[in-house]
């Protein structure tokens, strides 16, 4: 079904579940006069995110890297805990109670911490902060993609450095690209490969600028680089809830680096980035370790089987040490695997890219739906053979 609405054509695809919908505004804007629009954002792309079905559709989502686990308990509590006094009045601006709790689990103060929306919001916030209108923002590719685009919105330039071989860090291009800042995931995205803060010492100590390093997937990685915050004046870590707190749905993330990097940061952000409900919601996933350390616990274990048993049928897989495995397809037709199993039910992330193409980034998910996955592979794979 195709509708026409106000600000362009609203597009529906109805295949049963009805999993699309989307604005396509390019009917209007292309006729229409932009020039009041600043050049460096009219010309960009803006960020693609993963598809994300409505709830209730029956899926089996393992294509944006959610915790296949529901939250902890004690976060449900403190959601229905609010008081309607904490929703009239705005929060705390700096959401202190979720900063002393991270301070605690970490060892370090408070005045280390900044609480975002999403890890993403840190990353706005990062990018604001450091890469100035002209500047560059250096970072090894293929990774996420957000970052390209913070750094068109500041109109500045992006420097793409290819990983090194088996995705070690390129330290001696990065130090030569004269960036005012390198941004590092670690695991990185979509690879899920880690390097060692011993290496990511290597690159900080040489650079004059800021880097940051990404650690969405830490929580399910062998070691992180929190203690490189305490350690060097040039380092923000940020962190997510997203992933290894089941709270993608709640917006949450933070960034651990020195008190003066901080407070220049908090000049930044919005004044109110972060909701009375997400603070304390946030804080009580934090402070239930033991609920989270248990899902890191099962998704590690099943990303070890999900491997072996791609890679017995045939795909090549990278080592991960995410909740996610990249896997190259056994004929290397990746957008093909990735669209007969959408037909089946299961999403899976595809990047229609030279060189990542051929793979498909698979999150992992609970022991069913990884079965799900797995026989729908084999199931796929029999056709193909038979035909
Ligand atoms: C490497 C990386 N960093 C950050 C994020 C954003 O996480 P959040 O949901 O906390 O904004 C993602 C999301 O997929 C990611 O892959």
């Amino acid at each position: 079904m195709v509708t026409r609405c106000r600000y362009g054509i609203e597009s529906e695809r109805h295949d049963g579940n009805r999993l699309f919908s989307r604005m396509d505004h390019r009917v209007y804007s292309d006729a229409m006069n932009l020039s009041f629009v600043r050049p460096n954002i009219r010309s960009m792309q803006g960020y693609t995110p993963g598809e994300q079905p409505g709830v209730g559709e029956r899926v089996v989502k393992l294509n944006t890297n959610e915790n296949p686990f529901p939250p902890s308990p004690r976060v449900m509590q403190a959601i229905r805990d609010i008081e309607p006094e904490q929703l009239r009045r705005y929060p705390n601006p700096t959401a202190d109670v979720f900063r002393e709790a991270a301070a605690r689990l970490w060892n370090i103060t408070p005045d280390m911490i900044l609480a975002g929306n999403g890890s993403d919001d840190i990353l706005t916030i990062a990018t604001r902060t450091f890469v100035p209108p002209g500047g560059a923002l250096a970072y090894p590719d293929p990774t996420y993609s957000l970052y390209s685009v913070l750094a068109r919105i500041e109109d500045a330039r992006t420097i793409t450095l290819s990983w090194e071989k088996n995705w070690d860090l390129p330290v001696d291009a990065l130090l030569r690209s004269g960036a005012n800042a390198i941004y590092v995931a670690n695991p990185n995205a979509p690879s899920g490969t880690f390097v060692s803060p011993a290496r990511i010492s290597e690159l900080i100590e040489k650079f004059d600028g800021l880097v940051l390093i990404d650690e969405a997937y830490a929580d399910f990685a062998e070691d992180n680089c929190v203690s490189l915050a305490s350690k060097y004046d040039n380092v923000v870590v940020s962190r997510s809830f997203s992933k290894a707190y089941s709270l993608a749905g709640l917006r949450f993330g933070y960034a651990i680096a020195n008190p003066t990097i901080i407070q220049q940061m908090m000049k930044v952000k919005d004044s109110y980035n972060c909701d009375a409900i997400s603070i304390a919601a946030a804080t009580a996933a934090l402070l239930d370790q033991d609920h989270a350390r248990m899902t890191w616990t099962h998704v590690k274990q099943e990303r070890e089987r999900l491997s072996s048993e791609l890679t017995e049928i045939g795909f090549e897989v990278l080592p991960s040490q995410a909740n996610f495995l990249f896997a190259k397809v056994p004929d290397g037709d990746g957008t093909g695997m990735y669209k007969a199993l959408k037909a089946l039910g299961i999403l899976v992330r595809h990047f229609d890219r030279p060189g990542l193409k051929e793979y498909l980034r698979i999150t992992i998910g609970t022991s069913q739906e990884n079965n799900a996955l797995l026989s729908g592979i084999r199931e796929l794979l029999g056709k193909k053979q038979v035909a």
